[in-house]
């Protein structure tokens, strides 16, 4: 029931050489030329750092996606009532969409519209999922959903039919990956793509003990550190880097100030290498910062998503008020 034009390489007998992500390279260039060297966090999730991350999701100290999972078990039924169980689900970022499920199975009529900017993933959790759900309409967009996205559906309703109620779908505590500036842009460019009165459900990681938080991103059996050395390795294997791994540390620290836990690749000596032909160096100590895990309390949470133009309707939590699902939508007055 989903369509996919072909891509150039099924449609070729001879593989063609491997070309580098152009916009890898530009980041990574760039972000090592900076006083304090950065690469953007999306670039962790190649096949193996997609592998290591799952393999986050399991270790103990890694609360974020099992406690949203019971809050999707516990109140998809009150989303799908509040919405509408015919829908349009529309998922920003839907990789595996094995969460999407828990929630698709209280809106089994509804419309999927899964956004991702991996094609690949894309086709195969889409036909996972058709497996699953046989009366589901999904219409996959391969896209980069930080800008707004045209939808491919139907611009006018035949006569007489109701407009379908939009539900953007936002999970993981992903939208803590940027800094508040580049969150409310984000929560603008979604209002954008989903429309006037459309809702949002979205997961946010809370504020809590800084032990904690550090633990969850460092944790003792050493996944974390792996996903985070992998980021060197994809730039070795993808950019012809020479960068000596074995001489970084992995690090995660609590930014008081910014309210976020920040990730960074450490240089254990003073050590030189190139990527693509540049020439870099770092001293001992200096950093690579990886990425940044912004935190909120849920009165910011709230002011995020205003400012974003989306009002709160449903705020749950955990029992030890963990994480936090929200149910918002977008009928407060936007100005330009
Ligand atoms: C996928 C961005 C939600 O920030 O908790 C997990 C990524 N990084 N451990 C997070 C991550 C290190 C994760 N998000």
């Amino acid at each position: 029931m989903y369509f996919t034009a072909p891509r150039p390489e099924e449609t070729s007998p001879v593989p063609a050489p491997f070309q580098p992500d152009p916009a890898f390279r530009a980041d990574v260039l760039q972000g090592l030329s900076q006083p304090q060297k950065s690469v953007p966090a999306r670039w962790f999730y190649d096949m193996r750092g997609s592998q290591l991350f799952e393999a986050i999701t399991q270790v103990p100290e890694y609360y974020p996606t099992r406690t949203e999972a019971a809050l999707l078990q516990a109140h998809s039924a009150a989303v799908a009532e509040r919405v509408g169980a015919e829908a349009t689900v529309v998922e920003f970022g839907s990789g595996s969409s094995i969460k999407t499920r828990t929630l698709l199975r209280a809106m089994p009529r509804a419309t999927y519209v899964p956004i991702d900017i991996c094609g690949e993933f894309l086709d195969e959790a889409c036909a996972a999922l058709q497996g699953l759900f046989p009366a589901l309409r999904i219409v996959p967009v391969e896209a980069n959903f930080m800008n707004p996205v045209k939808l491919p559906l139907p611009q006018s309703l035949p006569h007489g039919e109701e407009a379908r109620p939009m539900l953007g779908f936002f999970p993981g505590s992903t939208i803590g990956n940027l800094t508040p500036v580049a969150a409310v842009d984000l929560l603008r460019s979604m209002r954008e793509t989903l429309g006037e009165g459309a809702h949002l459900l979205i997961g946010m990681d809370r504020a809590k003990d800084p032990a904690r938080l550090v633990a969850a991103y460092d944790d003792a059996g050493g996944v974390t550190a792996l996903f985070n050395l992998n980021l060197l390795q994809r730039i070795n294997r993808e950019l012809g880097g020479s960068i000596p791994v074995g001489e970084f540390r992995h690090l995660a620290r609590w930014n008081p100030e910014a309210g976020r836990i920040e990730m960074h690749l450490q240089a254990r000596r003073a050590i030189r290498f190139e990527v693509d032909g540049h020439p870099f160096r770092m001293e001992g100590g200096e950093t690579i910062h990886t990425e940044n895990c912004h935190k909120y309390l849920p009165g910011e949470m709230r002011v995020l998503l205003a400012a974003g133009g989306w009002r709160e309707t449903e705020h749950w939590t955990d029992p030890q008020g963990d994480f936090s699902l929200i149910l918002a939508r977008a009928d407060i007055e936007q100005e330009a």
